[in-house]
């Protein structure tokens, strides 16, 4: 059992290299994509600072962008242990930072009853006994019944790693304090025992679904990136990268699509996920033509809430082919279906119909989404409501929604 091993700050600051895994942000780029993961020069360039200024990254934006993703890849690419904390609401300190294994504690206490026995034998009275027991308190309370949470764990650590702090705007604010405190000086200290310094510093980063903003002290501290919805050719390579067995053809059509569906204000935008989904989903039912039946028969691979299969039918013709556009009502292109359809026609067999009712919260994302200004993560600020653009409308008879709820013959 290694003693706890507490190098000064100085020797710390000693161990840290000088230079860094990389040589260059373009080195980044490379090394990341052979692993699969698609960076922009915006992203290197930060992950590049990443590894040579002792900063943490905090990285905010939608869910699936590829925060968590990139952390996981960057411990890859530098040869870094992996550690993780997962944060949630309510978490206490003692599961990112360390806890004393009680149940070890115990068990040495159980199998050495006779010694303690024998410690407390000729105490006078149970003051004294107690006493005695208290003196003998660093031996319970050692590097040995030290239980390390991810932060420690990161610290202590004899091999140089990444430690991803993951959905850190679920945590509270209390915790927050605890890891701006820990990031800061890159030490924990556990009274009983002493204070840890890193002997190797992490790269460190945060990610955030902006569920709550974060506390301007932790954003002062990192490095900060706003990691949004990709550009449509970095998608593109994206999908292509994860060998859907979609052709570059379909999948180009198909991440139009999807990024059309964002511009929609639905209560949970797809993300790049759900585009790979979508692609090996259209992939293994053999297409070979984007159309809108299609995609509405494999809508609920994308889009997972009642209303926001509703928004997307209604939009999905407009998205495969933008001629099929009535601008305004009496405005269109005269095949008289500027109503609205949705209303009048049942929804598509196979669109999955949550479980849950609208306001329940799965995971957090309808807080998220109540708090999140519309089109908070647009990249685009393209078509809304709000916006006075006029919503696309299904107009042409063979792409309108009503022929979604006709029959469900599988275009294969
Ligand atoms: N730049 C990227 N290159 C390759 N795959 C990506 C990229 N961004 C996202 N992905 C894919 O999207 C999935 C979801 O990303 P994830 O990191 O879980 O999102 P987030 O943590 O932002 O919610 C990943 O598992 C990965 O397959
Ligand atoms: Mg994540």
């Amino acid at each position: 059992m290694s003693e706890a091993v507490l190098p000064s700050a100085s020797e710390a600051a000693d161990a840290v290299a000088p230079g860094g895994p990389f040589e260059s942000v373009d080195e980044v780029v490379e090394a990341l994509r052979e692993q699969g993961y698609i960076a922009d020069t915006r992203l290197a360039t930060t992950v590049f600072l990443l590894t040579r200024l002792d900063k943490p990254l905090l990285l905010e934006g939608p869910a699936g962008v590829g925060k968590t993703e990139l952390a996981k890849m960057l411990a890859v690419v530098t040869g870094r242990r992996f550690l993780r904390l997962q944060c949630y609401e309510g978490q206490d300190e003692t599961k990112a930072l360390y806890e004393w294994d009680y149940g070890k504690q115990l068990m040495y206490t159980q199998i050495l009853r006779e010694k303690i026995g024998q410690v407390v034998a000729d105490a006078p009275d149970l003051a004294g006994a107690v006493e005695r027991i208290g003196s003998q308190e660093s031996v319970f309370f050692s590097e040995r019944f030290l239980a390390a949470r991810p932060l420690l764990e990161a610290i202590r650590s004899d091999e140089p790693c990444v430690l991803l702090i993951d959905e850190v705007d679920r945590a509270d604010e209390a915790l927050e304090a605890v890891l701006l405190e820990t990031l800061g000086e890159y030490q924990i200290s556990v009274p009983e025992v002493g204070t840890f310094v890193a002997k190797h510093r992490p790269y460190v980063l945060l990610t955030s679904n902006n569920t709550r903003d974060l506390a301007a002290a932790l954003k002062r501290r990192c490095l900060h990136l706003f990691l949004d919805y990709p550009s449509a050719a970095r998608e593109l390579e994206i999908v292509r990268s994860k060998k859907t067995g979609l052709s570059d053809q379909l999948a180009e059509e198909l991440v139009t699509v999807v990024r059309g569906l964002r511009d929609l204000e639905l209560r949970k935008a797809p993300s790049i996920s759900e585009t790979i989904d979508w692609a090996r989903t259209l992939a293994v039912l053999g297409v070979d033509e984007i159309n809108p039946q299609i995609l509405a028969d494999t809508v609920s691979v994308v889009v997972k809430y009642d209303k926001d299969v509703k928004k997307a039918l209604d939009a999905i013709p407009h998205l495969v082919d933008p001629n099929a556009v009535v601008e305004e009502h009496g405005h269109g292109h005269g095949h008289g279906h500027e109503g609205d359809h949705t209303h009048d026609d049942p929804p598509p067999a196979r669109a999955v119909r949550s479980d849950h009712p609208d306001d329940g919260d799965v995971d957090g994302r309808a807080k998220r989404a109540a708090r999140d200004e519309p089109g908070r993560h647009s990249l685009y600020g393209g078509v809304t409501a709000a916006g006075g653009s006029p919503r696309p409308r299904p107009v042409s008879p063979g792409q309108g929604a009503r022929s979604f709820g006709g029959s469900r013959k599988r275009p294969v």
